[in-house]
């Protein structure tokens, strides 16, 4: 089995909220390099503080769009495993939907076409999203549930899983796609483009109503970011997983609703939520089946939501007040 020690290992996307808690998992295992490669899009250096203690540690301002920069830092830093987690998130893609596509699809295109044309094996572990299966049409989710994406970042993450495993395929490039459901944690971007539950603490904090899209009845998967980062690693030590999509996932529902009020009540607001009309594209229900992941990996996600939300809204109000 694929080990940790000595190997050179370059994360996309290590400024940004996945990435960061990336970053920190693999600085626990015997690397010998880690360089986080971000454009700082939405990425904040900040978030690498705890990496920038290692002595093993580089960041690099870097576009993945950009071919030639991207793999004179791969051939340079002698890269043995990648892991792709840089994207251009999904409220950023219904306002600019083709330069979104383009980014996401041409970042991923950039590093399966260094990896295929290296002059050593490189290894890649490329992120993928639960977005890609649009609303469930049954539950659990599993990985053979079909691909109906809503919006058109769901789409590049789409068309990027394909490509990589068209790769995978023909040149037989040594790869895996992880495939999160909606992560929550410590460092996820509470600015623009932020994900609901950094921006429903962040509107509390800062004197706003909390606002609830539609009923509120939808519901989401969430998983610790935490687990995330660990799992995805251990999906690099586990050959077994090479050609193989893979949910992470608690393998639960709860309403947004339910994950709004649990906010409130961190945050000690009883104040009035507002409720707006339903965003375009939300998907209504999701739940992964992780059943491939136990089966490779003995899965379990470590950190309960009651655990992990606690955290999450403390974490906010020691960094953001
Ligand atoms: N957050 C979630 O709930 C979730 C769920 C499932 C899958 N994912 C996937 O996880 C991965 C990481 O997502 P995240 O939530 O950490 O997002 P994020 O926005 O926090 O991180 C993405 C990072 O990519 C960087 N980036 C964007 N364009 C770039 C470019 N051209 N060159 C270099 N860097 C660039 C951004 O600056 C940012 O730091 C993505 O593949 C995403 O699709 C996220």
């Amino acid at each position: 089995m694929p080990e940790m020690e000595g190997k050179n290992v370059l994360v996309t996307g290590g400024a940004g909220f996945i990435g960061s808690h990336l970053c920190d998992s693999l600085l626990t295992e015997p690397v010998s390099k880690l360089v986080a490669v971000d454009n700082l899009f939405l990425g904040k250096e900040s978030n690498l503080n705890d990496a920038k203690q290692d002595d093993r540690f580089i960041f690099r301002n870097l576009d993945v769009t950009n071919y030639e920069g991207l793999r004179d830092t791969i051939v340079l830093c002698d890269i043995d495993v990648i892991f792709h987690f840089a994207v251009i998130p999904l409220e950023a893609s219904l306002e600019k939907p083709r330069w979104s596509f383009e980014q996401n699809v041409k970042m991923t295109e950039n590093i399966s076409e260094i990896v295929r044309t290296a002059d050593k094996k490189i290894t890649l572990i490329a992120c993928s999203s639960s977005e890609v299966y649009g609303s469930a049409l049954y539950t659990p989710m599993d990985e053979n549930h079909p691909l109906l994406p809503h919006t058109p970042y769901a789409a590049s993450k789409a068309a990027s899983d394909l490509l990589v495993y068209s790769y995978y395929k023909t040149s037989g490039i040594d790869t895996a796609i992880v495939r999160p459901f909606n992560n929550y944690g410590p460092r996820q971007n509470e600015g623009s483009y932020a994900g609901v539950i950094p921006k429903t603490i962040k509107r509390i904090l800062d004197g706003h109503k909390p606002v609830i899209y539609d009923d509120g009845k939808q519901t989401r998967d969430f998983i610790y970011v935490k687990d995330t980062a660990d799992w995805t690693v251990g999906i690099y030590k586990n050959d077994n997983t090479r050609g193989e999509i893979i949910n992470l996932a608690s393998g639960k529902q709860i309403p947004i609703e339910v994950v709004i009020k649990g906010i409130c009540k961190e945050l000690n607001y009883n104040g009035e939520i507002e409720y707006r009309e339903k965003r375009p594209g939300d998907v209504r229900k999701h739940e992964g089946c992780v059943r491939k992941a136990v089966k490779l990996l003995n899965f379990n996600a470590n950190v309960d939501y009651s655990e992990g939300i606690k955290q999450t809204v403390q974490w906010y109000v020691n960094n953001c007040t």
